[in-house]
């Protein structure tokens, strides 16, 4: 077999790993990574060693899908045990990080009063000299401000810990990535290989372009227990081949939750690309097979798992030209930079815009807009919404927006004008602050108000004022974690009664009610314009 020319198969799952963990943007910042392997990591599977009957009972609630519980049985507990030992060997200088981020932060809050910062220099414990800058913002807080190139360029970034599970999918069903370190050996082949490795390029080019299967295993370092598995990736079936849209009108075409891809003549623009795997079955859908074989510009919205996701990106790093992100704070724990984490894995071309700033692209331009909230009022700023220009034609994609201040958007159409199409996310619920940064923060917040800072959207009231600004003919509602191949990382469930359900169908009647085009997206859709 090995010796014919071979397709990689449309429905091959390939799972980037940080030490096991699902890896997301803040595993490969080294600073908040440490944070999240000492707080959240550690913590989790310690617990599941002393008591996995507690994760096992915990999880037949669906409600507790998203929570801090291993998805695993107690026959898993030795497995987990060895690598709670390995994560405490190959990951002990992130570790000695995280200590010295804590202690520090404390020593500041206690400190730092007012007086001149200088002194304090000499206090910095040795693991983060020389990749701090002490600061107090206008009202003498005191903060650490991170020299993150340092940090990477530094052995803080290990990539010998990170690695990809490649597994054939059979059904959209997957547990939830999040909380469970994935060490199934059973049908999943693990390589460690670092994302930024040119050979993963290879491997994905070979999902539309045929190769022999040998020299990509060789240099996957495939181990002799994993050849058989690896092979029963490949097939000799050609599948549909890429097809690129060159046409008028300009063809927008949603691939479920937050991704949409618009194609004119000149361009083709992918936003926040999470695509599915090939089904046999369930929903309709475009998948990896109705991507153009180039991707001019990818957008990213903000840095939550959902939208910045780097199963789909890796596997399509050889077709992206360039990626665009939004600026970012820097320096902050709380908020990485998104430009090094794609610059430090492999991706050549990446530019940040910052709000209102334009990038002329072929028949047109893509523009940054600010992105209010959806963060638990959190100071990141790696955020942005985009207004895409193309032929005359302009479409918005504002994410997880929460319209916090209808004045932004007065101020927005005053400088740009209408927009024919507004995709507007309408998560209005959202976790608690702690629910995704809660191992970063290095002093412990009140329950009353982690339930107040959310990671939520806009409800009906909040999305019309975008629609009553922008004046837009045609609003969908999108980047709602409802289709059956994102719960694995949202763990979203709704009901009919689920607010953002409800909230959603009444700005969709509303549109109605003002003649504008509307529908809550599910699944699929192809739009002309
Ligand atoms: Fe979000
Ligand atoms: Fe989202």
């Amino acid at each position: 077999m090995a010796t014919q020319p071979y397709y990689l198969k449309q429905n091959v799952i390939v799972e980037p790993l940080i030490n096991q963990w699902y890896a997301w943007s803040y595993l490969i910042s080294p600073a908040p990574a440490a944070m999240l392997i000492a707080n959240s990591h550690l913590k989790m599977m310690q617990s599941f060693v002393g008591a996995p009957q507690v994760h096992v009972s915990a999880l037949k609630n669906p409600a507790m899908r998203g929570g801090p519980f291993l998805n695993y049985g107690p026959d898993k507990v030795g497995a987990i045990r060895t690598l709670i030992d390995e994560t405490i060997t190959e990951q002990a200088l992130l570790l000695e990080l995280a200590e010295a981020i804590q202690k520090f932060s404390d020593l500041l809050m206690t400190e730092a009063n007012g007086f001149s910062l200088e002194a304090l220099y000499q206090r910095v414990p040795e693991p983060l000299k020389g990749y701090v800058e002490l600061v107090y913002d206008l009202n003498n807080f005191p903060s650490i401000r991170f020299i993150e190139a340092l940090l990477y360029a530094s052995p803080y970034f290990n990539q010998s810990s990170q690695s990809l599970c490649l597994s054939l999918s059979q059904t959209d069903e997957r547990p939830f990535a999040l909380s469970t370190p994935q060490i199934n050996t059973d049908g999943h082949l693990h390589l460690k290989i670092p994302f930024g490795a040119s050979v993963l390029d290879d491997l994905f080019r070979m999902k539309v372009e045929p190769a022999a299967i040998d020299p990509i295993k060789e240099a996957l370092g495939v181990p002799a227990s994993g050849q058989q598995l690896f092979e029963s990736f490949f097939s000799s079936e050609p599948p549909a081949p890429p097809s690129r849209y060159t046409d008028r009108p300009i063809r927008i075409r949603y691939f479920g939750h937050a991704c949409i891809l618009v194609e004119s003549r000149d361009v083709a623009i992918l936003m926040d690309p999470v695509i599915s795997y090939q089904q046999f079955g369930g929903i309709d859908r475009y998948t990896y097979a109705d991507l153009p074989e180039t991707i001019d510009y990818v957008l990213i919205t903000h840095n939550h798992q959902d939208h910045c996701m780097f199963e789909t990106l890796l596997q399509l790093r050889h077709r992206i030209k360039q990626v665009i992100v939004p600026k970012n704070n820097g320096g902050s724990l709380a908020d990485p930079s998104l430009k090094l984490v794609f610059q430090n894995i492999g991706f050549p071309v990446v530019r940040e815009i910052d709000e209102m700033e334009r990038i002329e692209v072929q028949g047109g331009e893509i523009i940054g807009l600010p992105f209010l909230g959806e963060h638990a009022d959190l100071n990141i700023r790696t955020k942005m919404a985009y207004l895409i220009r193309l032929d005359e034609k302009s479409i918005l994609c504002a994410a997880d927006s929460n319209n916090l201040e209808p004045a932004l958007y007065k101020h927005i159409h005053q400088q740009l004008g209408d927009v024919n199409v507004v995709f507007l996310g309408m998560e209005c619920d959202g976790g608690p602050l702690s629910w995704l940064y809660g191992p970063l923060l290095t002093k412990p917040l009140a329950r009353r108000f982690d339930q107040s800072r959310r990671l939520c959207g806009s409800d009906c009231n909040r999305g019309m004022e975008i629609v009553d600004q922008l004046h837009p003919s045609q609003v969908y509602i999108y980047a709602m974690g409802l289709e059956p191949w994102l719960t694995y990382l949202t763990s979203i469930q709704y009901t009919d009664e689920s607010r953002p359900i409800v909230e959603s169908n009444k700005l969709v009647e509303a549109c109605h009610h003002r003649g504008i085009t509307s529908e809550r997206l599910f699944g699929h859709k192809e739009i002309f314009l």
